[in-house]
């Protein structure tokens, strides 16, 4: 979604801001806009498309060492060069770049086109930068909490003002905001990713908070009343290159490959052998909270949600509590009933997810505790839980989620162990799930090793116009993310279908034109699986079957892939790896843009 950079210091600010949004560009954006401060005030250029076009088209004068920029994921009118951010006032001496949403903009611009402003887009941002330039306060950060004094609502934002040419004004409000400290030069930005080349020292700014930003350092206060916050930077520790595709073709094949190593990450330190258990310090709750818990309540969007059922699967399996996972989207608009002993897990790997964080925000004011697992450390929804088990899958920049999602998994395994070990799973069986965890990373490595044999299938999938993806109980959530990662970068349709239900209905639709990628373990279910199997091959359905040496599948005519065993409680994730390589070839067949696919974005933080 919307990405803010920003930059002060000795460089002209223009080519830093740019190349700043190029590394904002995965998160999903449909214009850019880029202001400048300099000798003769504040310039903008801004235009819907990419970032790479609105370099080509800057105007040749376009000098300052002070300058903000903005990639826009259109919300309030269309993907437009007036929509684009920057906005400013009528004599273009305040810009503003924002991100989040004004709620009551509606009322705002009315008010303001009554008072005879002439607005000159449709966006809710643009009452920001007439509110800056109304306010009467004598310095910038009193305008900009005057003027954030008038508006309810989300943001993170940026802003210049020509009268206060050293300085840039930020504040955030349930929208990221850092700030990156350099030698003699300042950066800003929504998100590491844009300024982790120049810097690696920052502050995260807290709901709540402005920064006034100079070329000589930062100082922060609290925005409703300019009351200083004292913040100080400190030393994030970040890879740079982990940012970078190096020479992989994409950050999503970069991702894929690198899940031996996160999901190593996620488990180091977590598991105890000898009593065939985890250790999660993060979740901050003894044995005795542990075990007063009777319920578990999944909450995520999307990709999250998906990996949300397999980790309710994997709860009641192994902790024998009732769990279940709800889209977090949906949740609180259900004025959902929060139970005292009930354990809430919210699941993101952005963290920022504005209807997860919603959610979590509608459990925790109930007096629920709400516990996340989340990959982006110290971001929103990892400050709104009661604790958590941080993913450490490194900075996931493709939009289709991979190895975050496979961590999300392991630990989602790595609490039902916990919570099966301080009820009724026996050493011997957590032992046996210790075991199973420390062989997963190698096994994902050898499904990865096997690469070469999916793309003939996935090419062929490329060509479908429809397609289903079938599991039964444990395979169905892998079913439904295989689906959801196929449709999200080959935009095939990908329909995810529990395999005993085939035949209540979607089995109308199989043809020789509608292939199935069917999930059949080696587990109790294989037989009835390989019925259906039967029944589709029957009616000329093309088969894929993700299964384990072993599996009977009799005279069915399928292409068979064949995944490594573990113990059936975590297989799923075995089963899921094959899915993300045939989506990933099926969209490079396609020749799509497979980082950034159409019409959607890294992180929705708007609902
Ligand atoms: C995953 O491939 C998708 N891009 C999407 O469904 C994603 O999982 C969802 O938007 C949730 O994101 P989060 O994990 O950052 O909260």
């Amino acid at each position: 979604m919307c990405g803010i950079v920003g930059y002060i210091g000795r460089q002209e600010a223009a080519p830093v801001v740019l190349e700043g949004l190029t590394r904002l560009e995965h998160r999903g954006y449909d214009s850019a806009g880029v202001a400048v401060l300099g000798n003769r005030g504040i310039r903008v250029a801004k235009q819907a498309g990419r970032v790479r076009d609105l370099g080509d088209a800057l105007p040749k004068r376009f000098a300052g060492a002070t300058g903000i920029g903005h990639t826009r994921w259109a919300t309030h009118g269309p993907a437009t060069d007036a929509n684009a951010h920057p906005h400013t006032d009528e004599a273009g001496r305040v810009a503003v770049v924002h991100n989040g949403i004004i709620d009551n903009s509606a009322a705002l611009r009315a008010e303001l086109a009554d008072a005879g402003t002439a607005l000159a887009s449709d966006t809710d941002t643009e009452v920001l930068a007439h509110l800056v330039a109304r306010s009467d306060a004598d310095t910038l950060e009193g305008k900009v909490r005057d003027a954030l004094g008038a508006v309810v609502g989300t943001y993170g934002l940026a802003v210049l003002h020509a009268d206060f040419p050293d300085r840039i004004v930020v504040a955030r409000n349930g929208s990221p905001l850092v700030v990156g400290v350099g030698d003699k030069e300042m950066y800003v930005a929504s998100d590491l990713a844009a300024i982790v080349r120049h810097t690696t020292t920052v502050a995260v700014l807290d709901d709540g908070e402005m920064a006034t930003v100079t070329a000589a350092g930062f100082s922060t206060m609290r925005h409703s009343d300019l009351v200083a916050t004292g913040k100080t930077a400190a030393e994030v520790d970040v890879d740079a290159s982990a940012y970078e595709a190096g020479e992989h073709e994409s950050f999503m094949r970069k991702e894929i490959l690198e899940q031996p190593t996160t999901a190593q990450a996620v488990l180091r330190g977590r598991l105890d052998e000898r009593f065939g258990t985890a250790h999660l310090g993060g979740l901050d709750m003894d044995a005795r909270q542990l075990r007063a818990v009777r319920r578990v309540k999944i909450l995520g969007c999307g990709s999250a949600y998906y990996v949300g059922q397999m980790g309710a699967a994997l709860i009641e399996e192994l902790a024998r509590i009732p769990a279940d996972a709800e889209a977090a989207s949906e949740f609180r608009y259900r004025d959902p009933v929060i139970e005292p002993d009930t354990l809430y897990v919210a699941v993101s790997q952005s963290g920022e997810t504005i209807d997860t964080l919603l959610a979590v925000q509608e459990v925790r004011r109930k007096g629920g505790r709400c516990v996340g697992l989340v990959n982006v450390v110290g971001s929103a929804i990892a400050r709104e839980c009661d604790g958590g088990i941080y993913l450490h899958a490194g900075p996931e920049v493709a939009v289709a989620s991979t190895k975050a999602l496979t961590n999300m998994f392991l630990a989602f395994a790595l609490l039902a162990l916990q919570l099966g070990r301080v009820r009724d799973l026996s050493i011997a069986d957590g032992k046996r799930l210790v075991a199973g965890l420390e062989r997963l990373p190698g096994q994902i490595e050898e499904v990865l090793a096997g690469e070469a044999e999916l793309v003939e299938v996935a090419k062929d999938l490329a060509e479908a116009r429809s397609l289903f993806f079938i599991g039964r109980v444990r395979g169905f959530p892998v079913a439904r993310e295989g689906a959801q990662k196929f449709k999200e970068i080959s935009y095939r349709h990908a329909e995810a279908y529990q395999t005993s239900e085939l035949k209540h209905g979607p089995l109308a639709l199989i043809d020789p034109e509608v292939p199935t990628v069917a999930l059949v373990p080696h587990d109790e279910l294989a037989e009835r699986n390989v019925g259906a199997l039967h029944e589709i091959e029957a009616r000329k359905g093309p088969l894929v079957v993700i299964t384990h040496e072993g599996v009977d599948l009799g005279e069915v005519n399928a292409r068979r892939i064949v995944v490594p065993r573990n113990e059936p409680e975590l297989d799923p994730i075995l089963l899921n790896v094959p899915l993300q390589l045939l989506a990933y070839h099926a969209a490079q067949h396609l020749g799509h843009d497979i980082d950034k696919p159409r019409n959607l974005a890294k992180s929705v933080t708007v609902e």
